[in-house]
C-alpha cells in the first residue's frame, strides 16, 4: 500500500495557527480511512526564514520538495517587515511557476446554517466553482522601471497568454463543466477594455467551447460579473478567469459564503510531473494573528482537496462532511462566522466528527 509523503510548509501570521488544525484533521481521517501519510515540515516560505537567510527559500528547494507528493501549505506575507511582491514572487508564486501548477482551483459554496451576507440565501443557491489560470496573464515578469528617481520615471507589466496556456486552462474548466449536472461554464472578460488579450482569450474560449457542445457557456466582462456574484450568485457553475480576475472572483465569492476563513484551494499540476499545492484562499491575516481566533475551515477544507487529489476520496469525503456538520453549529464556529470558537476548538471538532 502506498504511503503518501506530504511536504508541510505553515508561512507566515496565522499559517502557524491553522495549520496545526489542518494535520489534525488530516491525521484524523488518514486513520480512520487507512490512508498511510508521512509529513515531512520545512521553515521556508516565511519571513522568520527570511530574517535568517536573507532569502526566503533554500537554493535547493525543489529538491527539498519536488519529490513529494503534494505540499501543503499556507500563508506567506508579513508586509510590515518585507515587500509583499518580494516574499510572494520568492516563494508562492515560485511554485506555482515552477512546478507548472497552471490551474487555481476554488470551490465557493454556502454551508448548511453558514449566514450569507446576501440577503435570502440558502445553501444550494451558491455552489460554483471558479477556475484561475495560475502561471501566467497579468501576473508577469514582462517589464520594468526606467528612468527611476527622475520625472521622466515610467513602469510597465506586461500580460502574457500563451496559445497553450490559455487552451488548458480552458480544456480543464470545460471538462469540469461537463462532469457537473449544470453543465455551464461562464467566462470572465474584460474585452472591451483591454484590447488585445482580452479578444484573444473571448476568441480561445469559443473555440474551446466547440468541442464541449454539451456544456452551456456564456461571459461577461469582469466588472458585471463580479456585480452578478452579489446579486445573482445562483446563476454559477463552473466560472473560468484569467490570473488576476480569478484571484479577485475567488475572494468575493466565499466573502458571499460568509467568509474567506472557510475557503480552501488546490494549486494543481494536473499531469502530475510536478507535485500539486493545496492552501487556504486567505493570508497571514497580520491583524489577528497570535490571537488564536483564525477559522481554520480553509486550511482543513483544502486538506479534503488534497486527499481527493491524492485518489483518497473516501477520506477527502469524510473531512468534507465534517466540515459541513461543524460549520452547521454555532459554538463551533470562528468569530468571523459568528461564533465564539477558537481556532483549536474548531478545528478538533472537525476531528472528532471525522472520527
Ligand atoms: P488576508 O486574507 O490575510 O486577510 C484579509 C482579512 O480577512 C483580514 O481582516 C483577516 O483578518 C481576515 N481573515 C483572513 N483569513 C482569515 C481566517 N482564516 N479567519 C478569520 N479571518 C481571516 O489578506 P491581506 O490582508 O490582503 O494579506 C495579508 C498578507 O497575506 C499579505 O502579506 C498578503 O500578501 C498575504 N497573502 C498571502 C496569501 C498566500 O500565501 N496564499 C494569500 C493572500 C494574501
Ligand atoms: C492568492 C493570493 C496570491 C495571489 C498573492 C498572495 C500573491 O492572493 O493565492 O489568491 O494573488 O495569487
Ligand atoms: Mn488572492
Amino acid at each position: 500500500k502506498k504511503q503518501y509523503r506530504i511536504a508541510v510548509i505553515p508561512g507566515d501570521g496565522i499559517g502557524k495557527e491553522v495549520m496545526p488544525e489542518g494535520l489534525r484533521v488530516l491525521e484524523a481521517a488518514a486513520k480512520k480511512h487507512g490512508v498511510a501519510v508521512h509529513f515531512d515540515h520545512f521553515d521556508f516560505s516565511s519571513w522568520d526564514y527570511y530574517e535568517k537567510h536573507g532569502q526566503m527559500m533554500p537554493d535547493d528547494w525543489k529538491e527539498k520538495i519536488g519529490k513529494h507528493d503534494a505540499i501543503y501549505f499556507r500563508a506567506v506575507g508579513w508586509p510590515a517587515k518585507i515587500p509583499d511582491h518580494v516574499s510572494l514572487w520568492g516563494s508562492l508564486i515560485k511554485f506555482r511557476r515552477e512546478f507548472d501548477q497552471y490551474v487555481n482551483l476554488r470551490p465557493v459554496r454556502l454551508m448548511p446554517g453558514v449566514p450569507s451576507p446576501l440577503a435570502n440565501r440558502k445553501p444550494g443557491d451558491i455552489d460554483f466553482w471558479v477556475v484561475r489560470e495560475n502561471t501566467e496573464g497579468e501576473y508577469s515578469s514582462v517589464g520594468g522601471r526606467m528612468f527611476p528617481d527622475t520625472d521622466r520615471e515610467f513602469v510597465t507589466q506586461q500580460t502574457v497568454m500563451t496559445r497553450t496556456g490559455v487552451d488548458r486552462i480552458l480544456k480543464f474548466a470545460f471538462e469540469l463543466a461537463q462532469s457537473r449536472p449544470k453543465k455551464h461554464l461562464t467566462s470572465a472578460t474584460k474585452s472591451n477594455g483591454i484590447s488585445i488579450t482580452m479578444p484573444y482569450w473571448d476568441e480561445r474560449v469559443e473555440a474551446m467551447a466547440k468541442k464541449f457542445p454539451g456544456v452551456k457557456w456564456d461571459k461577461y466582462h469582469i466588472d458585471i460579473l463580479t456585480a452578478n456574484f452579489v446579486l445573482h450568485p445562483d446563476w454559477f457553475d463552473v466560472v473560468v478567469g484569467s490570473n488576476l480576475f480569478g484571484d479577485i472572483l475567488s475572494d468575493l465569492g466565499p466573502a458571499c459564503t460568509g467568509t474567506i476563513g472557510i475557503a480552501p484551494s488546490g494549486n494543481i499540476n494536473p499531469e502530475g510531473d510536478f507535485p500539486s499545492v493545496f492552501e487556504p484562499v486567505h493570508g497571514s491575516a497580520p491583524d489577528i494573528a497570535g490571537q488564536g481566533i483564525a477559522n481554520p475551515i480553509g486550511m482543513i477544507w483544502s486538506g479534503a482537496m488534497m486527499f481527493e487529489h491524492l485518489g483518497e476520496k473516501e477520506a477527502g469525503k469524510s473531512i468534507f462532511d465534517a466540515i459541513e456538520r461543524t460549520l452547521a453549529e454555532r459554538t463551533l464556529r470562528t468569530k468571523d462566522l459568528g461564533g465564539n470558537a477558537d481556532t483549536t476548538a474548531c478545528g478538533k471538532a472537525v476531528a472528532e466528527m471525522v472520527e
